[in-house]
C-alpha cells in the first residue's frame, strides 16, 4: 500500500486527478498529506475538501535549513509517508529528503524528457520553448527524482501533437490533460509491481 505525501506549489489539478482515480479505480494506494510551500495555494484548500490533511510548510517559517528539513522529515514519519509525488512543487528538495526515500519520490513534468527539462523549464517557459524549437510532438513524464532533479530515470510518457497553429496556452491545456491520466496510470503500475 502506497502512503502518498503529494508536494505541490499551486492549483492542484495533478493532485486532484490522482485522488479520484485513487478512490475511483481502486487503486491500492492512499494520498495521507498534501504539503504545499505556498499558503496561497489552490492545492490546500483542494486537499481539505477532499479530507486530507494539507499543511503549509516553508522554508521561510525557518531560521535554518536543518529545522526545515528536520519538519518536513518528522511531518511525513508521523503520516507514514512511504512515497511522494511531486506535483507542481516549485522548490528543490532537500538532498537528505531525496536521500531517505530512495525510489521512492516521482515527479511530473510537462514535456518530453530529457528535451525541455532542467533550469527555468517549468510552467509556460516549457511550452513556449517546444513551440519555438517546432517540436512536432510533446507530452508528460513522470520520472524518480535525484538530486539531478529532470534527470532521474523515466517511468512513464504520454505524448501529444503540436499543431501548426500551437499556442504555448493550447500546447498547456493539451498536455495537461495528459497529465492527468498520465499519473495515475504511473501510480497504478507502481502498485502493481510491489
Ligand atoms: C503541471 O503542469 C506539472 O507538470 C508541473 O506543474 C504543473 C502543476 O499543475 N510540474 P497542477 O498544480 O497540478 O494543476
Amino acid at each position: 500500500m502506497l502512503n502518498i505525501a503529494v508536494f505541490a506549489s499551486g492549483r492542484g489539478s495533478n493532485f486532484e486527478a490522482l485522488q479520484r482515480a485513487i478512490v475511483e479505480q481502486n487503486i491500492s494506494a492512499s494520498i495521507v498529506v498534501v504539503i504545499s510551500n505556498n499558503s496561497s495555494s489552490g492545492v490546500l484548500t483542494l486537499a481539505q475538501s477532499f479530507g486530507i490533511p494539507a499543511l503549509h510548510i516553508s522554508q521561510r517559517q525557518y531560521s535554518d535549513t536543518k529545522l526545515f528539513r528536520q519538519k518536513v522529515l518528522d511531518t511525513l514519519s508521523a503520516f507514514n509517508v512511504n512515497f511522494i509525488v511531486l506535483a507542481g512543487y516549485m522548490k528543490m528538495l532537500d538532498a537528505e529528503i531525496i536521500r531517505t526515500f530512495p525510489d521512492k519520490i516521482i515527479n511530473i513534468h510537462p514535456a518530453l524528457l530529457p528535451k525541455f527539462g532542467g533550469e527555468g523549464m517549468y510552467g509556460m517557459n516549457v511550452h513556449r520553448a517546444v513551440i519555438d524549437a517546432h517540436e512536432k510532438e510533446s507530452g508528460a513524464t513522470v520520472h524518480y527524482v535525484n538530486e539531478a532533479y529532470d534527470e532521474g530515470r523515466i517511468i512513464g510518457q504520454q505524448r501529444v501533437d503540436v499543431s501548426q497553429n500551437e499556442t504555448p496556452e493550447s500546447l498547456a491545456a493539451k498536455v495537461l490533460a495528459v497529465e492527468h491520466q498520465l499519473l495515475p496510470r504511473v501510480i497504478k503500475m507502481l502498485t502493481e509491481k510491489n
